[in-house]
């Protein structure tokens, strides 16, 4: 017998008339934007069959802007911005970014633990809604690789956060956890990495005025790869301090030690403030390239931000001031 050829369709093969193009899914969504619905969760069908919920996020978007915090350069374009971006979770280029939409981001559930008056879980919008208005700001961004960016994130002071969790008088220091997902983050099955990603502040830090928790990016709800729903910003230290997609802030009296730094701790200290004559061990730090523009330009001290954070260190390491930057 002879049997006639049979075209199987693969089981993740979608028939075409079920993928929403991006143009078109895009423009819906900024459309629903402009016209006041950003708050509204609006089913989307990704490339790929899966079903997902665009941010259901607290507005409204932009953001009023806060004119303390103006960047001082000319802005990053947004493409690049959004598209050139580190999130080791979904890869270790910088070209993830399609792959980290797979990343649901409500409900997104937030954990406040470790030494404050009442421990609890909460959804990220209704914990937003209760850290008050959003507002705008335009900062600096220095990764540790030498490259930069100033971008305008819109989201709350994070000292309205600790505020919020009531940290008993022991805490000292602030640790933030990313999610751990490795069906969704195939970074997260690199078991070479200490997963979950973690980052700390010390308490003063953590409520300095210019630490931000973000949850938006261009005057836009985040995206998934810069770090949705929740990242924080501190721009006066190296990129990889500002955790992103964050679900857990633990209260604590021991110092975190944070995920770079558990990998090497040589390279990647916990203080990791922005210094041009503190070279890493690899390479200077005395520039770094604007993302756009591949411009080259003198790094500055604390990012040039040492008018706002450089007296949260007056005293530290007095006989190694060189500690603060690593
Ligand atoms: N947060 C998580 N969870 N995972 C990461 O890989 N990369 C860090 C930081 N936060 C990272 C992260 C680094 S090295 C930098 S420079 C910034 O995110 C980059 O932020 P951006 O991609 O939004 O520019």
């Amino acid at each position: 017998l002879k049997t006639m050829p049979v075209k199987l369709r693969k089981n993740w093969a979608v028939p075409e008339t079920a993928v929403t193009p991006e143009h078109i899914y895009m423009n819906r969504r900024q459309w629903l934007q402009a016209a006041g619905f950003a708050g509204a969760g609006l089913a989307v069908i990704f490339a790929g069959g899966a079903i997902n919920s665009a941010h259901a996020v607290i507005g409204p978007y932009p953001a009023p802007r806060n004119e303390a915090y103006v960047g001082g350069r000319a802005l990053t374009p947004e493409d690049e911005a959004t598209t050139y971006t580190n999130f080791y979770e979904f890869g270790s280029s910088k070209n993830i970014w399609r792959r980290a939409q797979k990343l649901t981001t409500s409900p997104w559930s937030v954990t406040i633990d470790g030494l404050v008056e009442k421990p609890q879980s909460i959804d990220a919008e209704d914990l937003l809604r209760q850290l008050g208005g959003l507002e705008e700001r335009i900062y600096r961004h220095r990764c540790v690789e030498a490259w930069a960016m100033t971008v305008p994130w819109t989201g709350v002071a994070l000292a309205r956060l600790v505020a919020f969790a009531r940290p008993t008088a022991s805490a000292k220091y602030l640790r933030m956890e990313t999610f751990l997902d490795p069906l969704v983050a195939p970074g997260q099955k690199q078991d070479w990495y200490p997963w979950p990603y973690v980052e700390g502040l010390t308490l003063a830090e953590a409520t300095n005025e210019l630490a931000f928790l973000a949850t938006g990016i261009y005057g836009k709800p985040m995206q998934a790869q810069n770090g949705a729903p929740l990242r924080l910003v501190v721009p006066w230290k190296y990129g990889f301090k500002s955790i992103k997609s964050i679900t857990r802030f633990t209260f604590t009296d021991q110092r975190p030690v944070s995920f770079w730094e558990q990998l090497n701790a040589k390279e990647y200290g916990f203080w990791a403030n922005v210094n041009p004559d503190v070279s890493h061990p690899r390479w200077s730090q005395a520039t770094e390239r604007l993302l756009g523009s591949g411009d080259r330009v003198p790094t500055q001290i604390f990012n040039g931000y040492g008018a706002e954070v450089a007296e949260l260190y007056s005293g530290m390491f007095p006989n190694d001031k060189r500690a603060l930057f690593h």
